[in-house]
């Protein structure tokens, strides 16, 4: 998939793409991709709900059977916690060094599925590192964070009706979690199942030019 590169990706921890902004005051997105993705899947829909913006899209560094994915995880639905918090810091680190190498101010994360939920465990571990967050189709990713504080940090969240990974009950935990913290959480339940639909994408789009602007 064609990306506009204008320079050599610095040496940074994780594979990825960036796509520098072409419109002023746009937030930077950082796209986080579901299992057995890569760095090139996120980017038309960071094009698409963000025009403009800068793009930040790293590859996951766990493989499952040679598919990359953000942590490891014991069954579908079940997580190797210790796992989550070591790539959350990992990531948050990456991001750090990429907002210094391209000059980024704290990003926007949008995540599917795996994606979403590396950038639910980012907000709960390292609020620092992202200034918002679309979250699809995510999960709590671990059952005992340390207390954290997310004022007003705007949060959206689609979730299907009909998915079947993610339980409903699962989805609203995770929505009750970050709102406790001080995150201003929109959650919405879309008639879809895991994979994302035009809905998603035009909520999402609608979000971001809301509130992503610096
Ligand atoms: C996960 O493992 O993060 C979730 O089960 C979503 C998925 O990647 O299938």
């Amino acid at each position: 998939m064609a990306s506009t590169l204008t320079r050599d990706p610095p040496a940074l921890a994780f594979t990825h793409r960036f796509e520098p902004a072409t419109k002023a005051g746009a937030a930077p997105l950082l796209l986080l991709h579901g299992t057995g993705g890569d760095e090139a899947d996120l980017l038309p829909i960071g094009r698409m709900i963000a025009p403009g913006a800068a793009l930040l899209s790293p590859r996951g560094q766990v493989s499952e059977g040679g598919m990359p994915r953000f942590f490891r995880r014991l069954a579908e639905g079940v997580f190797d916690e210790q796992d989550v918090v070591r790539r959350a810091h990992d990531l948050a680190d990456f991001i750090g060094a990429a907002r210094a190498a391209y000059g980024l101010a704290a990003p926007v994360a949008v995540g599917f599925s795996n994606g979403a939920n590396i950038a639910a465990a980012l907000m709960l571990l390292r609020p620092e590192a992202l200034a918002g967050a679309v979250l699809l189709r995510a999960m709590v990713p671990l059952s005992d964070p340390p207390a954290g504080e997310l004022p007003g940090t705007p949060v959206l969240m689609l979730s299907g009706a009909m998915d079947p990974i993610v339980p409903a009950e699962n989805a609203a935990r995770l929505a009750t979690l970050l709102s406790a913290r001080g995150a201003q959480v929109e959650h919405r339940t879309l008639p879809a199942s895991h994979g994302l639909t035009s809905a998603d994408l035009t909520a999402a789009r609608d979000f971001i030019a809301r509130i992503g602007k610096v």
